[in-house]
């Protein structure tokens, strides 16, 4: 899937805002190494280092990863996948804000994550936890079965853990976790088409399998139907749950 990263730095700043409070329970300090997963357009990636820290950035979006280098040449960032990197350093910390869900072989980034760090360094993220958008998701699967698109509404796309789940790999792959919290947190949609832009950008990956037109005919559909849950004093809102944890590499 191609990423626009005007698109994500025009309609959705949320994602990199609510990251801002993930920096503080990082907590870099100055002369740390660390290393953001998922960097995007690069925006949390420079706040970072503002705290006087070395930073290096992996997407495996190659527009986001052009766009970050564009926006922040001081900084190194890299194309690169969560669950198949590795890098000749050891990290003090690894950081990821909403990221974690796009991530099929999330043992795997577990686990790649556990080798870049040194041992007591910090794995900080935050990203959809179970139940995440569950209105979005119900609704684009009924309209899409509706439709009869069974085989796409069923089709896998984010991976949203419960906080056991979770807790318990990073436990089984070597972490120990000092901090977890699962919680919902409405977000927000910008502009009468907030929620159509937010379908457009984010379930990109389900709607590129459709025509043109039956594409735009199941985002105004969804869009219907979630005006009675999403839709409130003028104004659309995600239904976001998220997971945040602290872990350390035992
Ligand atoms: C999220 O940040 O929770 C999210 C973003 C896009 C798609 C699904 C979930």
């Amino acid at each position: 899937m191609k990423w626009d990263a005007n698109l994500y730095d025009n309609n959705h700043s949320f994602v990199s805002k609510y990251g801002e409070d993930l920096i503080n329970v990082l907590g870099p300090a100055p002369g740390e190494i660390i290393l953001d997963i998922g960097s995007g357009s690069g925006d949390l990636a420079d706040l970072i280092v503002k705290r006087n820290v070395k930073v290096i950035g992996i997407d495996n979006s190659r527009e986001m990863v052009e766009a970050a280098r564009n926006k922040y040449p001081h900084i190194q960032f890299d194309i690169g996948s969560a669950s198949n990197f590795s890098y000749d350093i050891k990290f003090d910390a690894v950081f990821s804000n909403a990221t974690l869900h796009w991530v099929p072989d999330y043992e795997k980034a577990i686990t790649c994550i556990g080798n870049a760090l040194k041992t007591g360094g910090r794995f900080v993220a935050e990203f959809g936890g179970k139940g995440n958008v569950s209105n979005i998701t119900d609704a684009l699967k009924f309209q899409l079965i509706s439709k009869g698109y069974t085989a796409v509404a069923e089709s896998p796309l984010w991976y949203f853990p419960s906080l056991s789940e979770y807790t318990t790999l990073l436990e089984q792959k070597g972490f120990r976790v000092t901090f977890a919290a699962h919680f919902d947190r409405e977000t927000l949609l910008k502009g009468d088409d907030g929620m159509k832009n937010w379908l457009i950008m984010f379930g990109k990956s389900y709607l590129e399998k459709l025509e043109l037109n039956v594409a735009e005919e199941i985002i105004n559909r969804v869009e219907n139907q979630l005006r009675a849950t999403n839709f409130k004093n003028g104004n659309w809102y995600a239904d976001y749950v998220r997971l945040r944890f602290v872990a350390i590499k035992v």
